[in-house]
């Protein structure tokens, strides 16, 4: 490894997915897991294998198709969860284990309720126990920005001797400021011996918004590998954003003389890849994957910008793959340009058939709208994609809205049998849904309803995102429609097949005890 390279260490499908309502199905963890591949992350962590079977499942489905990334997983300092992260990273030829366990004192009384020696032993255990599966052995004490400098040490000391490779040091809390983290890192360069031997990684959370930069003053004290997430997406306030480490470094090269394997360009799609999995949208004005990342409104900076794109721009929207909506076509273009258009879009494998499915959607979607978008037509395709795996289709849906009260009139196709209602409820969507209730009876909490315009205009088509959640298992639903009315139709239905999907997964209850 080059002395200046930064290891990017992905962990969207771990930390991320901790978020409270982040929950991914094991198909949209492929796909993530696929297109950070393709990003160029270095290492995925892909689950906590012991958490759940659902995520046993996608570690090990993951694990069996990264060919370039390394493929890692959690386990804590127990038996079981190093054997279940081995038999699920096992399929591939590289892998990585992760243990940790807390160290700072708080956590060590009252969560572990262990002393200062039954953690050391069981660093020794966890860390030996996984070095028997892999040499790739990353080691993190939690909380380790509280714990006392001197343990502290000790501990990271004592898992080197143990076998670990990577030395993960988390702000679990995100407590710690940037001289703060700066100066544990370095303390552990200036005491522990043979830290030169191993890779230091930063792990630091949003809590105070220093996320990104205490893991940039961590490279700055020795650091090779940060640990980090697309969106920023995580516990509580969430983790260090990818993007913004990787653009920092990219752009201030001058201050940081440092590499990453991250191909740029495909940041914004991974951003976007995310967000519509999570069904969290992306602050506006969010630094790098923001809509207004690249936008100037004020008239003397627009001016500035058209003398000199320099004068307000410190980085190109192209070089984050952010590439201006561009007209594609009207209702007059034909199947060929449109086909070279999905191709472009990112849809290489589509069949004539599905080819002839979209073009039709895309002419009926050209006679309701005048101008059509690039991102009118992923909306478009990816709504359509989702189709052959559901159970319920929406038919027809009628809404009467306005002053003198709301009601829906909707026909469901339910595992090919169709069935009508009629309900009124509290504005026009409370009775969309009510009647989707009505005809798929179910008892799930509505956790999330949200609507985005696609692109520009009344006329723009709307995204909507629906959450639900049933005996803990989230769903997210999403659909595009130039009726926003329909569009909720389809994401609450898009969001009742996904559940119907996982509930025929579901997972066996949690093996294990309370944590060590
Ligand atoms: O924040 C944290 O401490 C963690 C560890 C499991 C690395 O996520
Ligand atoms: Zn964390």
């Amino acid at each position: 490894m080059k002395k200046n390279q930064i290891i990017i260490f992905d962990t969207t499908l771990r930390d991320g997915e901790q978020s409270p309502g982040a929950s991914m199905s094991l198909e949209e963890k492929i796909q993530i897991a696929k297109a950070f591949e393709d990003l160029g992350v270095d290492i995925l962590e892909a689950g906590f294998p012991a958490a759940s079977q659902g995520d046993f499942e996608a570690v090990s489905e993951i694990s069996k198709i990264l060919t370039k990334t390394v493929p890692c997983g959690l386990a804590r300092a127990v038996k079981n969860d190093l054997d279940r992260c081995y038999e699920s990273l096992k399929h591939s030829k590289h892998f990585r284990i992760h243990t940790f366990i807390s160290t700072s004192d708080l956590h060590m009384k009252f969560k572990l309720q262990k002393t200062r020696e039954e953690v050391l032993d069981l660093i020794k255990f966890s860390v030996e126990y996984a070095k028997q599966f892999t040499n790739d052995v990353e080691w993190s004490p939690e909380d380790a920005t509280r714990t006392d400098s001197d343990y502290l040490c000790k501990t990271v000391e004592h898992a080197i001797k143990c076998g670990a490779t990577t030395i993960n040091i988390p702000d679990t809390v995100g407590y710690a400021t940037p001289s703060d983290y700066e100066r544990i890192i370095k303390d552990l360069f200036n005491r522990v011996p043979n830290i030169d031997k191993v890779v230091v990684s930063t792990h630091t959370h949003n809590d105070l918004g220093l996320g990104v930069a205490n893991a940039l003053a961590g490279i700055s004290a020795g650091a090779r590998q940060v640990e980090c997430t697309i969106n920023g997406i995580g516990e509580r306030a969430g983790n260090a954003a990818l993007e913004e480490i990787v653009m920092a470094i990219k752009t201030r090269n001058d201050l940081m003389p440092y590499e990453t394997n991250i191909n740029t360009k495909k940041i914004s799609a991974c951003s976007k890849l995310v967000s519509s999995v999570t069904g969290f949208p992306i602050q506006y004005n969010k630094a790098i994957v923001g809509k207004n990342a690249f936008a100037h409104e004020s008239g003397i900076h627009q001016d500035g910008m058209l003398k000199n794109k320099q004068t307000y721009e410190i980085m190109t929207p192209e070089s984050v793959g952010v590439v201006k909506s561009s007209l594609v076509m009207g209702k007059h273009s034909g199947r060929h340009a449109f086909k070279e258009k999905l191709e472009a879009l990112g849809y290489p494998n589509f069949d004539e058939k599905k080819i002839d499915e979209s073009f039709k959607k895309f002419k009926d979607l050209a006679d309701k709208k005048k101008h059509v978008f690039d991102e009118d037509i992923v909306a478009l395709v990816d709504d359509d994609l989702m189709k052959d795996k559901n159970v319920i289709q929406l038919v027809s849906l009628n809404v009467v809205a306005g002053t003198k009260g709301q009601k829906a009139e909707i026909e469901l196709d339910i595992y090919g049998k169709k069935s009508k209602t009629e309900q009124s409820g509290d504005g026009p969507v409370d009775s969309i849904f009510k009647g989707i209730k009505e005809l798929f009876p179910h008892n799930i909490n509505l956790q999330l309803y949200q609507v985005h315009a696609v692109t520009e205009g009344t006329d723009a088509q709307a995204t909507v995102s629906v959450r639900i959640e049933e005996d803990g298992k989230i769903s997210v639903g999403q659909a595009a429609d130039t009726d926003t009315l329909v569009a909720s139709a389809k994401a609450y239905i898009n969001a009742l097949n996904k559940l119907i999907i996982k509930r025929k997964r579901t997972a066996p209850r949690d093996e294990f005890s309370a944590a060590v």
